[in-house]
């Protein structure tokens, strides 16, 4: 079986991505320092595959650890990368934890790949680079723009340290997916997000106050210039994400590459203000939410949505669902957690 190592693969998007990979009949190896996991995402997964996968918890700054596994599981098809932190407001308290823990994983994996003879990697960019854009829906030709926090400039710096790698080494071939706002949970309620602390993303937010876990949803800002005045983003569902990976590895291991780097936004094409994200949770869940209207957030973005376009017609991959049942299988997934903390 083709073996794609999965580098923070017990993570919210690397565990449904392990879970659309055995499904498409690939074999994960997952490695996972747990710094943002639980040991409990395997149960997930074999819940819901039938599989165990392979597993190493091992931190990607640890070079030998990496090579061990690399030799020991090898030989290896392609490496899909999520491991890094990904929390804005703590990445402007803590950057060198963020351009350490980012970067050195990366240059960890990149040095590694060619005496283990893996030539493909994808690696988990975000919407984030583009900044405000000024054309929108926003298509991957449109211009970087300065990063608004330590954690998006890893993001900017490590798609270049990946372009300038493929350019050096004519072996490597990468595949950059710029998420845009991944949200939602397996449909099975088996796996799903796992945040620790006060949540700082919006549904993981509205989930825990529907629950009764924090008293109220701060929407930052109606002042925006945008229909009814909160902020526009494209919610994409994890699980449509996850598939845009295995469509990645297969375009990779398969040859089907244009470029030694390609460039990809994972977007549904359709952008949701905050309100509208509350209305709809409220009319799919039921449930009423306590919300206030509150000044903007530091660093927030207007609006930004995606033009998948490229990855529609030279991925063959698409969002399939829509944002109701999106917002409801992170509301099932939150009813599970909260039964499970009542036990
Ligand atoms: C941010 C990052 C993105 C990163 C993601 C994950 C930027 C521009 N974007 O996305 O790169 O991958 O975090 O950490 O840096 N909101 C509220 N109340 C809340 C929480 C959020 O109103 O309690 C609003 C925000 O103002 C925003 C929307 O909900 O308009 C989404 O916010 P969030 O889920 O934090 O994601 P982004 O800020 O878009």
């Amino acid at each position: 079986m083709t073996k794609i190592l999965v580098t923070g693969g017990m993570g919210f998007i690397g565990s449904h991505t392990v879970v659309e990979l055995i499904q498409a009949g690939y074999e994960p190896i997952i490695i996972d320092n747990l710094s943002n996991s639980s040991i409990k995402v395997l149960d997930g997964i074999e819940k819901i595959t039938g599989q165990r996968p392979y597993f190493a918890q091992i931190d990607c700054q640890d070079k030998e650890a990496l090579q061990q596994v690399m030799q020991e599981q090898g030989p290896i098809s392609a490496i899909i990368h999520f491991a890094a932190s990904k929390a804005v407001g703590e990445s402007v308290e803590k950057p060198l934890l963020y351009y350490r823990n980012n970067l050195v994983s990366l240059l960890n994996l990149l040095d590694l790949m060619p005496s283990n003879g893996i030539e493909h990697i994808v690696f988990s960019s975000s919407c984030t680079v583009y900044g405000q854009p000024e054309v929108l829906p926003v298509t991957e030709n449109a211009p970087i723009q300065p990063a608004l926090s330590p954690y998006g400039n890893t993001k900017q710096i490590c798609e270049e340290i990946i372009t300038d790698t493929a350019y050096a080494n004519k072996q490597l071939h990468a595949i950059l997916l710029r998420y845009f706002n991944p949200i939602g949970a397996h449909e099975s309620a088996e796996i799903g997000e796992l945040p620790i602390g006060v949540p700082q993303n919006l549904i993981p937010f509205v989930t825990q106050t529907a629950a009764g876990i924090r008293e109220q949803l701060k929407v930052f800002g109606n002042d925006y210039n945008t229909s009814d005045g909160s902020c526009i983003r494209d919610y994409i569902n994890v699980t449509d994400l996850a598939k845009a990976h295995v469509a990645a590895v297969k375009r990779l291991t398969e040859g089907l590459q244009k470029k030694s780097v390609e460039v990809f936004n994972i977007g549904t094409g359709n952008g949701l203000s905050v309100l509208e994200i509350i209305k709809a949770f409220e009319k799919v869940t039921g449930q009423k939410l306590n919300y206030a209207i509150v000044g903007r957030r530091e660093g927030d973005i207007e609006q930004v949505w995606a033009d998948a376009t490229y990855a529609n017609t030279e991925l063959g991959w698409k969002a399939e669902k829509n944002i109701e049942e999106t917002l409801l299988s992170a509301w099932k997934w939150q009813e599970k957690l909260s039964q499970k903390s009542k036990v």
